[in-house]
């Protein structure tokens, strides 16, 4: 164990300036708690010990639905940057119909311990990669389905190329990290104000300090940077849905520890250090892959298409879009998202010959492959969002 692993985020003296705040722990179940209320099926929420990944006892916290099902490929979640498993809330009810659905709050953020992370871009992401590893040991799944959104999907590409045995299926979901920094002002106009922020003018800070810094009024910052927020999730939340911007205050508020780890990994105007489009080429050839993205989000959508460039002729990559989603596809349009998602994994359950050397299965969608009228019905709703 190295000295950094060992460290565990102790509040110093600038810190402590910031833990009157009534951020703790406690705070942080009862609102993950009332959220998930809210789903149909019964969830079970428990702490996986992955031991000395990072500190020296490093925990993940893990929901886990539908487990008894035990002929179908479990699907694993990793959320993005500065959430939680609370907020896949629109989708775990679809996903666990058909299969075992995990959930996890990745090493560093919400409910899961917050080591100290390495400074170096390359240590940091094999500690993330690691820790989902371990993770997966513990659970003792031998395969599974990894979905990642944002940041999620970045990590979940990284685990694949690490591990492709156990990846049955990669879905990124608006993944962050792919394309290369650039310095296009058409295109860095379109990354959100609050991304910018991240890369640019606070470059010395981590990305989400702002919410830390005004303290009691961390959730009122929180509700101002994404008022889009609570609408998204009133179709499962009601009139609960300003509960989101709470979790997501409370799940910021803490010690920052997986913020570091991402800051660390990223470059000026909210792009990755070591871009992932760089290394496309190393996933395994048989790891299928499907790409979920907004029409509205601010994420270079051309990364799908460059995915598919540079893996090989027979390998299955799978882009899709849904229309009139932004970054949080997952949520904008839930019900899209979930049938994307649930068919790309009835995909793998139909045996690894089907989706693997079959060159009829490079399929490109660019439509959202959705039935016209289905399209037309929710566009009306998408026109208000401002904020992705
Ligand atoms: C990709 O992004 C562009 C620019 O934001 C957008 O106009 C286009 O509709 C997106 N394509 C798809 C397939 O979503
Ligand atoms: C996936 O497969 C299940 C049966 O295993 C089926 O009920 C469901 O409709 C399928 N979902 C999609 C989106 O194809």
């Amino acid at each position: 164990m190295t000295d950094e692993g060992l460290a565990v985020y102790r509040p110093t003296w600038l810190w402590s300036w910031f833990w009157w705040t009534p951020m703790s722990a406690t705070a942080l179940r009862s609102i993950e708690k009332k959220i998930l209320s809210f789903m149909k099926t019964p969830y079970k929420s428990t702490y996986v010990d992955i031991g000395p990944v990072v500190g020296t006892s490093d925990k993940i916290w893990t929901l886990s639905l539908n487990t008894e099902e035990t002929q179908k490929t479990p699907l694993v979640l990793l959320h993005g940057l500065g959430a939680g498993v609370a907020l896949w809330c629109l989708n775990l009810d679809s996903f666990a119909a058909h299969r075992p659905v995990y959930a996890l709050d990745i090493l560093g953020f919400g409910r899961s311990s917050r080591p100290r992370f390495s400074t170096d871009p390359e240590a940091v992401e094999r500690q993330l990669v690691n820790s989902i590893e371990e993770w997966r040991k513990e659970l003792q799944l031998k395969e599974m389905i990894l979905l990642g959104h944002s940041f999620g999907g970045y990590l979940a590409f990284a685990y694949a190329i690490q591990y492709p045995d156990r990846v049955k299926h990669l879905i990124l979901a608006d993944p962050w990290g792919f394309p290369q920094r650039s310095l296009d002002p058409k295109l860095v106009s379109k990354i959100p104000l609050w991304a910018r922020m991240i890369g640019n003018l606070y470059k010395n800070f981590n990305p989400l300090w702002p919410v830390r810094f005004v303290g009691p009024l961390g959730q009122w910052v929180v509700e101002k940077m994404r008022p889009d927020l609570p609408k998204k999730f009133a179709p499962v939340l009601g009139e609960e849905s300003g509960a989101i911007t709470e979790y997501i205050f409370q799940c910021n508020v803490q010690a920052p520890s997986g913020e570091s780890a991402f800051h660390t990994l990223t470059e000026g105007l909210g792009y990755a250090k070591r871009p992932m489009l760089h290394r496309v080429d190393q996933l395994a050839p048989k790891v299928p892959v499907t790409v979920i993205y907004g029409s509205r989000s601010w994420v270079d959508n051309s990364s799908g298409d460059k995915i598919k460039e540079a893996r090989s002729k027979t390998c299955y990559v799978n882009v899709k879009s849904v229309t009139g989603a932004g970054h949080h596809v997952y949520a904008d349009r839930a019900d899209v998202f979930n049938k994307m998602v649930n068919d790309a994994c009835n995909l793998s359950d139909k045996g690894e010959d089907v989706v693997t050397m079959d060159t009829k299965a490079v399929i490109k969608d660019e439509t959202g492959g959705e039935p016209k009228q289905e399209e037309e019905e929710v566009e009306g709703q998408q026109k208000e969002e401002k904020v992705t």
